[in-house]
């Protein structure tokens, strides 16, 4: 029970690394807050975390939009009193050159996968502060930290990502906030299932993948919800403004 009586909000929480990690915070003794765009795939997290014996409520909320994002962190006080962490995690990935990009995908990326962190970290450092302290996490990605061939934009959002939490790290760790990256590499999960079928020969995106990670195979969800727990626990205590990889050694090559 390493998240004991703790408050958590899970962005994108209906799927993939959002949801392994909305279970396994709520297998480890935290009240979880899953917002998320899918209302079906919300019901089916909190479904899932309630009927382990966990406690767990769901918000629609699109994390592009401050009221939105309001919303949530407001749901997580009003229903649980406190809120002690913040897991910002919803992302999008559109991968392409700079010739298959145009301006709405880049505008887009962007809102998704850096103005939803800044708005979730925004509302939750007030809350935080006032309670006396609290740990943020934000998804990046392995391709935060190294390039990629063909994927121009997402690793910016990420980058991004990186960026802003070690500025936030550092400006509120007076105030007992830790904020942390999580940088997954290829993790199985619906959006890069979505990413292999688009990219018109799965299985050869696939094999493509494989011999970039050293432990030769992708990643599991709950693989990433275990880093997760680490991170916003206690056990956690000394590690803030870090960049994690968890990539199977993608970086280390
Ligand atoms: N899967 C990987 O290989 C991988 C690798 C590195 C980083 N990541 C990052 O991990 C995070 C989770 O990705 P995943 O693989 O679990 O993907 P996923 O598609 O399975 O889950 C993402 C969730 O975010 C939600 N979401 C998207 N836009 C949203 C919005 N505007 N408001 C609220 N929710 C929104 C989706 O509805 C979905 O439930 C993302 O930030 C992604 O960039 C994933």
């Amino acid at each position: 029970m390493r998240l004991k009586d703790k408050v958590a909000i899970v962005t994108g929480g209906a799927s993939g690394i959002g949801r392994a990690s909305a279970v396994r915070f709520a297998e480890e003794g935290s009240k979880v807050v899953v917002a998320d765009l899918q209302q079906d795939g919300i019901d089916e997290t909190v479904d899932a975390i309630r009927s382990a014996g966990g406690t767990a409520t769901g918000v629609h909320a699109d994390v592009t939009s401050a009221s939105d994002v309001k919303a949530v962190v407001k749901t997580a006080v009003d229903t649980y009193g406190r809120l002690d962490i913040m897991f910002n995690n919803a992302g999008i990935g559109i991968p392409g050159t700079i010739l298959d990009l145009d301006e709405g995908d880049f505008d887009r990326l962007f809102a998704v996968n850096v103005k939803g962190v800044f708005l979730g970290c925004k509302e939750a450092v007030p809350v935080m502060k006032a309670q006396g302290g609290g740990v943020i996490l934000n998804t990046a990605s392995q391709l935060g930290v190294v390039g990629i061939a063909g994927n121009v934009v997402y690793p910016a959002t990420k980058g991004a990502v990186v960026q802003m939490t070690r500025c936030l790290a550092i400006d509120h760790a007076a105030d007992g906030i830790r904020v942390n990256s999580l940088c997954p590499g290829p993790i199985d999960t619906p959006l890069t299932r979505r990413n292999r079928q688009a990219s018109g020969d799965p299985e050869a995106a696939l094999r493509s993948r494989l011999t970039q990670i050293p432990l030769g195979r992708i990643g599991e969800a709950v693989e990433m919800a275990n880093v997760a727990v680490f991170l916003c626990s206690d056990e956690a205590s000394f590690v803030t403004g870090a960049a994690i990889l968890a990539d199977g050694g993608w970086v280390a090559r």
